[in-house]
């Protein structure tokens, strides 16, 4: 695997991130371990966690994997907003409540700093200068060596960087959206801000949470049992299935399996790399249930899908565009009489 930077700053992270919010879960502590053994081995030193992942397990058992290992190699990513408990507090961007979960992160994590901590989401209930001038004063400390967000929308992060800037505080190096094949609504604002301001790009479910990595088919009722999307349909969430199972969904699945079957590269693989070409994305962050799939999906990493594959992937994923962003790019460059950018020179 080659690094890439984070944004603009000088650290250099593996260009797949692994994503644990399985480890707990559909991977118990034996195969997490087994898998970040592998990452390891395969090059990988970006490991993205959070505070709630698996009510902590998650960052536990990456904590232990990490006493055995060494800390300065690895850039170790975590969260903090969503709840632990039903305490009152418990919750959101205050500074209450992110100094008490960076501690617990610290102390689980078994380590003194954390590289990159991210807001997991907006909080409407909390002033966002607050969470940005403690988010800073955690960075003063050494507690934190880097801010990042997740899951804001793009007028939101335009506005925190711009806040951080305007104090002197330091400002969120990186944005963890969703992004993949079959959710590219993120082209429309957040990448453009992410280019603007030099922000690092890390993706979650680059999958579409296991969709696009093979053994689903049109016309299945219901997801396959074994499958992380089956167990959440069976634990309740039929409007996850509900919103994937759709014919668009179905036809850019069939698109990445045939380019799968031409190229001789599995769908993960081929669904992970389109992700990896896309402009201003520094990492997908690849989440797996076993060893077997991530040695698979590391398999996407050090070729590229060709101009065809990658056009056709385009086409058939293009999301539908409406009003503002349904005018050509072109256009915002045209002024009305001359051409802007001629003015310009
Ligand atoms: N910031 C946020 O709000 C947010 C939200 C979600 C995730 N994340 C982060 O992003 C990471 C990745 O998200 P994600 O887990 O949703 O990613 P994803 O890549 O879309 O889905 C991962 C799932 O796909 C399936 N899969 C993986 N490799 C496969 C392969 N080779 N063949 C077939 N199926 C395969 C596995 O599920 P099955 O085998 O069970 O089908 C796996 O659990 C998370 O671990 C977390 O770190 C962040």
């Amino acid at each position: 695997m080659k690094t890439r930077y984070l944004g603009r700053t000088g650290v250099r992270v593996s260009e797949l991130c692994l994503g644990t919010m399985t480890f707990g879960w559909r991977a118990d502590e034996a195969e997490s371990s087994k898998i970040l053994d592998a990452f390891r081995e395969e090059g990988g030193n970006f490991i993205d966690t959070a505070d709630v992942y698996s009510q902590g397990r998650s960052e536990e058992i990456i904590g232990k994997w990490l006493d055995d290992n060494n800390r300065e190699d690895f850039v170790v990513a975590t969260k903090v907003r969503f709840p632990h408990s039903d305490g009152a507090n418990s919750v959101g961007l205050t500074r209450k409540h992110i100094l008490f979960s960076v501690e617990q992160s610290l102390r689980r994590l078994c380590t003194d700093y954390i590289d990159l901590l991210q807001i997991h989401s907006w909080d409407p209930a909390t002033p966002i200068e607050e969470t940005l001038r403690v988010l800073n004063r955690l960075v003063e400390d050494g507690k934190v060596l880097y801010i990042g967000a997740s899951n804001l929308r793009a007028w939101q992060l335009q506005m925190a960087i711009d806040i951080s800037r305007r104090n002197g505080w330091n400002e969120f190096v990186s944005l963890q959206p969703q992004y993949n094949l079959l959710c590219r609504a993120t082209e429309f604002e957040l990448l453009p801000v992410c280019r603007h301001n030099g922000l690092g790009v890390i993706v979650w479910s680059p999958l579409r949470g296991g969709l696009l990595g093979g053994g689903y088919r049109r016309g299945m009722k219901v997801p396959p049992e074994e499958r992380r999307l089956g167990v959440s349909y069976r634990e309740g969430r039929r409007d996850v299935w509900d919103r994937y199972n759709t014919d668009r969904s179905w036809d850019v699945v069939e698109a990445v399996e045939a380019i799968a079957n031409r190229t001789g590269r599995t769908c993960s693989q081929v669904a992970l790399n389109w992700v990896m070409n896309r402009d201003g994305v520094t990492a997908p962050i690849i989440g797996v249930s076993s060893e077997k799939q991530l040695r698979e999906n590391v398999g996407a990493a050090g070729w590229k899908l060709d101009r065809e594959a990658m056009e056709e992937l385009n086409r058939i994923s293009m999301p539908e565009v409406s009003y503002p962003y349904d005018a050509p790019a072109e256009q915002q460059q045209w002024r009305g009489r001359e051409d802007w950018n001629e003015m310009r020179q």
